[in-house]
């Protein structure tokens, strides 16, 4: 009896440590991060109790199960730091690692910000000459995610002697952040930002990048947010597991567009694979946000496990079409109006690649629409959008 158990648990344990080998070397990021930051909708009014709300209604809302988790404090949680150079947080976060604590007992996981520069971008303390100390304060913490946002290096990279020497100073420091939390052996999920200067999609994989910013800052309106969203084209070859363009964040339920523009928001940035970070007050969400933000159909699209960002097909003026492929070969199309009217839009499916039939979903109306014609002409909303799952 007792060599049985013995020989059980000798099983259990061999199928345990390969799960675990197999979960270390499982890549970080390997579909494109979800969670919620507080940058857009709070900016500096973010504090320990906020952060702990938005843990609770990420939960209560629903949004842990659709998939989101990460949550992410964005600049002006930092300190002083103490005589040995560790970095503190400042009065508004009297204890970092009971924070990371309380936000991993609800399934959650814990963001945080800083800048490779000496100073962040709103002029709190950042990570320069002390790298190594802070990811090990971070580790310590319990920290999940690392936004490193450009800024406060300007100063050090205005005084290179050439614009490719000025690069060389960037890119080694996200280089060093990178190793420093590598060296940490905690799974931080890493996050470039300095809005897609020098064409940061093509070296930031190589720096140890999982999504690097490639826009300026968005803003709750509809043009700014369009023409981050509808600028993306091209960047599709880039991205891939582990590796994300960053359109930044989402601006859904802050008030400042109608549901149609939203719903292009959340369409578009499923398109392009983007990260999903809310960027409302998640413990105060209409239903439609609440729709929005947990649409788990569009939600599967740009977590699709083939790991493919989609990009623009064509336009016919302000009609845009854009597809991204899906596991088993299906296809996401979005069909965009970015006209200030309603207008019709023809939709030509041989442009998609098909030549015969196609069966369709609508993944806002969660519908099936069964076989639609390779011609199909379709009226859509001033700034709105025809999202679809498309199969032969
Ligand atoms: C920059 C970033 C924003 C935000 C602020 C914080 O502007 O692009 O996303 O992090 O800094 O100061």
């Amino acid at each position: 009896m007792i060599s049985r158990l013995r020989l059980i648990g000798a099983v259990l344990f061999s199928v345990l440590s390969v799960a675990s080998v197999a979960a270390q070397s499982q890549i970080l990021a390997q579909t494109p991060p979800m969670g919620w930051n507080s940058w857009n909708h709070f900016h500096d009014k973010v504090d320990d109790a906020v952060i702990r709300q938005m843990a609770d209604a990420m939960v209560s809302s629903g949004m842990r199960d659709a998939g989101y988790r990460y949550i992410n404090i964005d600049d002006t949680w930092e300190g002083q730091r103490d005589a040995q150079g560790f970095i503190h947080s400042n009065a508004k976060f009297p204890d970092m690692k009971a924070l990371a604590d309380y936000v991993h007992s609800k399934g959650l996981k814990l963001g945080i910000y800083s800048s490779p520069g000496a100073k962040t971008c709103a002029g709190y303390e950042g990570s320069l000459g002390h790298e190594a100390q802070d990811a090990k304060t971070y580790a310590a913490w319990g920290i999940d995610y690392l936004k490193y946002d450009l800024c406060g290096l300007r100063t050090e990279m205005k005084g290179a002697p050439s614009p490719e020497a000025a690069r060389n100073i960037m890119i080694d420091a996200y280089v060093k952040m990178h190793d420093a939390l590598e060296a940490t052996g905690r799974p931080i999920v890493y996050s470039l930002c300095q809005y897609g200067e020098n064409s940061v999609w093509e070296w930031g994989a190589s720096v140890g990048g999982n999504l690097w910013r490639t826009t300026g800052d968005i803003s709750d309106n509809y043009t700014r947010m369009a023409d981050i969203g509808f600028g993306q084209a091209g960047l599709a070859p880039f991205a891939g597991p582990g590796h994300w363009n960053d359109p930044d964040m989402l601006e859904v339920g802050n008030g400042k567009m109608s549901d149609d523009e939203y719903r292009t928001h959340m369409s578009l940035w499923a398109i392009l694979a983007a990260p999903l970070l809310a960027g409302n007050d998640l413990s105060n969400m209409t239903p439609d946000t609440e729709a929005i933000l947990m649409n788990k159909e569009v939600i599967a699209v740009d977590q699709d496990s083939l790991g493919k960002e989609g990009d623009r097909v064509y336009a016919e003026g302000p009609i845009e079409v854009w597809s991204k492929p899906l596991s088993g070969g299906a296809l996401a199309v979005g069909v965009f109006n970015r006209h200030q009217s309603a207008l019709t839009a023809h939709v030509d499916f041989r442009k998609l690649g098909f030549t015969n039939k196609v069966q369709a979903r609508d993944l806002w109306e969660h519908k099936d629409l069964g076989a639609l014609p390779l011609k199909y002409d379709v009226e859509i909303p001033k700034h709105g959008v025809l999202m679809l799952r498309v199969t032969r």
